[in-house]
């Protein structure tokens, strides 16, 4: 219907979108066997049927075992390109894309052949679809600080083609103070910081963020809503949150679409941001991500257009290329 037509026109920056989460399964087995890589599914259908999941731990454990299938730069650049080519149809003007270096340095692929494949399609999308986009280089937590700090070293070539930092992977177990030391070297590095917190982990982990690695943006941010000091706190700093609806619900972090808090963030004045997270596993990209928070809590269009208007204040665009999207 209308509102269906103008969330699909809407311009939107995506800030929240982990390249290896969209590994579409067809894709998956297409690199599998281009690069004769032993998938435990046959089929496209198997894939889609395993992706069932009532954790963070239970997506992670299939999403890191897809992400074997990409080996070479072109693969990276391929995956890059279908991504912006979904992006496109979106309406998304601008992306920022986080990739976990680890998960594939850790099966002996350079750094540098998913850097140059990531920037390559960066650099497709401005030239094909007059996107601009930049990329956030993620740190595992649930690995230790020294083999981030040794990412890090690695990713030193690059560190002018990168826009910041993250922190993903497994949350509960893993606060953001066992990265202090290497986030205030990315920020003496000039670069920003952001990293996942109150997904699965307590409000307390979104203080150690904000406290301790001095985080420009915060991903998820859902159980800062647990503590009014801090929702106040996040409502005074204009922080912005990059909230993922669909893979809330695929998560378990929400139990419905209708008991989502988007609305009751932007009623509690924080800049929510609507994002897609991880697009082949969770059942949709950006477009359908505001389509389904519309459905489940019936926002209007001025709210859509506040959530769209907020993607673009949150990201990190010069100034003068902000301007132009607001
Ligand atoms: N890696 C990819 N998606 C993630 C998420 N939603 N939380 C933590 N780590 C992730
Ligand atoms: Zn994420």
């Amino acid at each position: 219907p209308a509102l269906d037509r103008f969330i699909l026109a809407l311009p939107k920056a995506e800030l929240h979108l982990h390249i290896e989460g969209s590994l579409e399964p067809e894709l998956m087995m297409a690199l599998a066997r281009r690069n004769r890589v032993d998938l435990p599914f046959r089929t496209v259908e198997e894939v889609r049927a395993a992706y069932q999941f009532s954790r963070l731990q239970d997506f992670l454990d299939i999403y890191y075992q897809g992400a074997a299938v990409l080996r070479t730069a072109e693969d990276f650049r391929d995956l890059g390109r279908a991504y912006f080519d979904r992006a496109a149809a979106d309406s998304v003007r601008h992306a920022e894309i986080f990739f976990d270096p680890q998960t594939h340095t850790a099966r002996g692929i350079p750094i540098g052949i998913v850097m140059e494949g990531l920037l390559a399609a960066v650099e497709e999308a401005r030239v094909r679809h007059g996107i601009t986009g930049g990329l956030i280089l993620c740190f595992l937590r649930h690995l230790d600080e020294e083999e981030a700090f040794a990412t890090f070293r690695a990713a030193e070539p690059w560190l002018d083609r990168l826009l910041g930092v993250g922190l993903d992977s497994s949350e509960l177990g893993h606060p953001p103070a066992k990265f202090a030391r290497v986030f205030a070297a990315a920020g003496a590095a000039g670069l920003k910081r952001v990293a996942h917190a109150g997904e699965e982990g307590p409000p307390a982990y979104v203080t150690e963020a904000l406290d301790l690695l001095q985080v420009d943006r915060l991903d998820h941010g859902n159980r800062a809503l647990e503590s009014p000091e801090l929702v106040a706190r996040l409502a005074r700093d204009a922080m912005t949150l990059t909230v993922c609806p669909l893979s809330n619900l695929k998560l378990c972090v929400v139990d419905a679409m209708d008991a989502h808090p988007i609305d009751r963030m932007l009623a509690l004045g924080l800049r929510a941001t609507i994002n897609s997270d991880d697009p082949a596993y969770f059942g949709g990209y950006v477009a359908d991500n505001y389509r389904a928070a519309a459905a489940g809590r019936g926002l209007d269009r001025a709210a859509l257009g506040q959530l769209a208007r907020n993607s673009f204040l949150g990201a990190f665009l010069p100034e003068a290329d902000l301007v132009q999207h607001l």
